[in-house]
């Protein structure tokens, strides 16, 4: 029983190994490059530590049993063992550092490599949030969301990295590693995704006072599942036909939420704030920090500042009904 608790905190430390925001558990051609560098400096740095410290216990046992470290009789034959040793020491240190140059080489190579037909996706920061657009062969056919970025699985793609602002970071540590988003700039980082799932991204740059709550997902879906979400991402938002929701369209275009705030297929078509043409198809509201359901979308709208102090969304006065009616009306944009 006593052996198996002893098991517990390895059992906690490997769970840690697995889930959505490590990158010990790659999911991208890129972060299984990343990890393996990581496991052999790992590797190289664990044997090396076990074994100076297995030479200093020695050296502390030997003290403790007061035996002279060079006794008077056989001193040339120490002399020769203690020279080999350091050499063989100073050995094993230059073959540990050639292993882990050789590797990062290696590795840093292959991270530039981008592999045939790319899909290209344009990342803007902003304080706090992430603008998202895809290419398309047309102007019309461009695609923009925020917060949730969509790869297809076992396709290499380009993320061109801008930041409006200050300087973020963008990090989803399954699929890469960090890359800067710097104002009046462009850094490409390439994502090969191979793994589906729902990974978890974070701004890993301090950026201001909401730095903490300026979180992305990246979702790695099947070819046909993204074809699939980027046409439907392409549909302008429908005129809406319950009247609750069609008062709501005009308190969004009477309040103030048109100067920031893009609805494909109506007047609004500011882009200073989060694209909203399919708000209620994304998964959480203002970057990650709520669940995307009508009660959290109220709250938000009802005070910004409250879920996240200092979010440049203005917290509009309005009335319970209308809130309710511009709730109704944001619900249909699916
Ligand atoms: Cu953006 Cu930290």
């Amino acid at each position: 029983m006593r052996q198996l608790l002893r098991l517990i905190p390895l059992l906690l430390c490997m769970a840690a190994c697995k889930g959505v925001q490590t990158t010990l558990d790659p999911a991208a051609d890129q972060s299984v490059q990343s990890d393996l560098v990581w496991r052999a400096m790992l590797a190289v740095c664990g044997f090396m530590y076990v074994l100076t410290m297995a030479f200093l216990g020695w050296a502390l046992w030997r003290s403790w049993r007061n035996r002279p470290v060079d006794p008077p009789a056989g001193q040339q034959q120490t002399e020769r063992a203690l020279g080999l040793g350091l050499t063989a020491w100073a050995g094993l240190i230059v073959a540990g550092l050639s292993a882990l140059v050789l590797i990062s080489y290696g590795v840093d190579r292959r991270l530039g490599q981008i592999g045939p037909d790319p899909i290209r996706v344009k990342v803007t920061a902003s304080q706090w949030w992430w603008r998202i657009e895809y290419e398309g062969e047309t102007p019309s056919r461009q695609v923009v969301t925020a917060n949730e970025l969509h790869l297809p699985a076992g396709r290499p793609a380009i993320i061109d990295l801008n930041s409006n602002d200050v300087i973020h970071s963008f990090w989803v540590p399954n699929l890469s590693g960090k890359e800067d988003l710097i104002p009046g700039r462009t850094n490409h980082l390439p994502i090969t995704p191979r793994r589906l799932g729902v990974f978890r991204g974070e701004c890993a740059e301090f950026c201001g006072l909401e730095h903490a709550k300026m979180a992305f997902k990246a979702m790695v879906d099947t070819p046909q599942q993204f074809e699939a979400w980027r046409e439907a991402q392409l549909t302008p938002a429908p005129a809406p036909t319950d009247p609750q929701a069609a008062a709501g369209e005009q308190v969004f275009m009477t309040h103030g939420c048109a100067t920031c705030h893009r609805i494909d297929g109506t007047e609004a078509g500011a882009t200073l704030g989060p694209d909203l043409t399919h708000l209620a198809s994304r998964t959480t509201l203002a970057a990650g920090m709520l669940p995307n359901t009508p009660t959290a979308l109220r709250d938000w709208i009802a005070d910004p500042q409250k879920i996240k102090d200092g979010a440049l969304m203005p917290k509009v006065p309005l009335s319970e009904t209308d809130r309710s009616r511009l709730v109704a009306y944001l619900e249909t944009l699916r």
